[in-house]
């Protein structure tokens, strides 16, 4: 298998060249492209961070692929524009819908993506995804960190149930509300319920994603308002927004996320995920 990428480390130096012309439009060359006509190939390529322009870099990518009639598995370890494919209010644009669209024709490995909301084979706007999740490697992340197998496993919300019911986890529920005051497309969150018992319990509490970490927040203080012991969160996707992970190292024993998006607290590697 042909194993390509502009800034994919995990499967070696950089293959794909990737530059600005000097009005600041994307320049894409794969230079050994002559060996990869009519071959399988696995197109490696972090769409996060700066995912708008990293997108399109994508699109020109498949295309050269296309060109010489290779099969490209695009590989891309969190899909931006995921959270987006309802919409909240009139008008607003289905944003996971036209990526998908965009990148439809070929196919992609992914890990989590938020629309899914389980693991699987599935073709989205005429796009094919397998989706993997890291939810094992997490939770026996969580269970080396703490020293014990005694975790209670938990999702902040019923969307990542998912990632939580093979393992006996429970799931809280998270109530959003309007759009907040600071002109960001962000939510409130209005309230989060629990009808399960965490007194004495370690906790884990699991999503597939940390962004503001609003989410998360809420959550463990919930569990710790009900008299949980040691409390880990975790996430396949860390962005970690603003000062969101030292807000989560405060009040928790433990936060850490996997390396799809590089942050200070990835310390579980997907590269084995994604290259099998
Ligand atoms: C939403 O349903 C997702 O699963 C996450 O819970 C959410 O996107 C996390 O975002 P934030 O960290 O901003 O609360």
């Amino acid at each position: 298998m042909n194993l390509i990428s502009p800034n994919f480390p995990e499967i070696g130096k950089p293959n794909i060249e990737i530059k600005k012309f000097p009005d600041d439009d994307s320049y894409v060359r794969i230079s050994d492209i002559s060996e990869l006509q009519g071959e399988e190939v696995k197109l490696f390529h972090r769409l996060y961070p700066d995912q708008d322009s990293n997108i399109f870099k994508a699109i020109l990518m498949l295309d050269v692929l296309k060109r010489v009639g290779a099969r490209t598995t695009f590989v891309v370890p969190y899909l931006p524009y995921s959270r987006q494919d309802k919409t909240f209010k009139e008008g607003e644009a289905l944003s996971a819908q036209v990526l998908c669209k965009l990148f439809a024709g070929a196919q992609l490995i992914t890990l989590d993506c938020h629309f899914l909301k389980k693991e699987g084979e599935f073709e989205y706007n005429g796009l094919k995804i397998k989706n993997i999740s890291a939810n094992k490697l997490l939770i026996e992340h969580a269970k080396t960190k703490l020293k014990t197998k005694d975790i209670e496993i938990i999702s902040p919300d019923q969307g990542a149930n998912y990632l939580v019911s093979d393992f006996g986890g429970k799931s809280m529920k998270k109530v959003r509300g309007e759009y907040d005051k600071s002109g960001e497309a962000h939510r409130t969150i209005e309230k989060m319920e629990r009808e399960f018992d965490v007194k004495g319990k370690n906790v884990l509490i699991i999503d597939d994603m940390i962004s503001t970490g609003g989410t998360m927040i809420r959550a463990v203080e919930n569990v710790k308002k009900g008299g949980a012991k040691k409390v880990l969160c975790a996430a396949t996707h860390g962005f970690f927004l603003k000062d969101s992970l030292e807000k989560l190292q405060k009040i928790t024993d433990g936060v850490f996320t996997t390396n799809s998006i590089p942050n200070p607290a990835a310390e579980v590697d997907i590269a084995e995920l994604l290259l099998h």
